[in-house]
């Protein structure tokens, strides 16, 4: 079984991206993070990283057969509204995560159009939130 770990727009600069804000671990590490906590349960990560929303989508309906995602969508949550129609036709449990506590940021940032359609979000506990979401899913999602 697949869990897939889906990231978005600038994710794939982890690590040297704005390290005050978004920390030194690169997606690699958070890949592998998220593959430990899964890993009892027999499931395997699939990871993703797309700068397009198009590609976002693609990936997403590629990938009905998986038990649920992660995903953290970037500046996605902030008009998305394509990849949003891709997330509420997604037949599985989704977690939405963001690294950063996006209400202590700039007003742009504070409402996600996607938030509402995830089973639930994490925002603010850096990588562990990514370990968080798989434990969410490995409770939620159906094997
Ligand atoms: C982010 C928060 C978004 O607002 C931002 O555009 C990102 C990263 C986070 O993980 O904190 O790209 O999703």
């Amino acid at each position: 079984k697949d869990v897939l770990l889906l990231n978005g727009p600038n994710l794939g600069m982890l690590g040297q991206r704005e390290v005050g804000i978004y920390g030194t671990d690169t997606l690699f590490d958070i890949e592998k993070a998220v593959g430990e906590e899964v890993a009892d349960r027999g499931w395997r990560v699939v990871a993703r990283q797309h700068d397009s929303e198009g590609e976002m989508i693609g990936t997403l309906q590629g990938h009905y057969g998986a038990v649920g995602a992660v995903v953290n969508p970037g500046a996605l949550m902030i008009a998305g509204w394509s990849l949003r129609d891709a997330l509420a036709n997604y037949p599985r449990p989704w977690i939405e995560v963001h690294l950063s506590n996006v209400w202590a940021r700039e007003s742009f940032r504070h409402e996600s159009v996607l938030a509402p359609l995830a089973n639930g979000v994490i925002a603010g506990l850096g990588p562990l939130g990514y370990r968080l979401a798989a434990r969410a899913l490995l409770s939620v999602a159906a094997d």
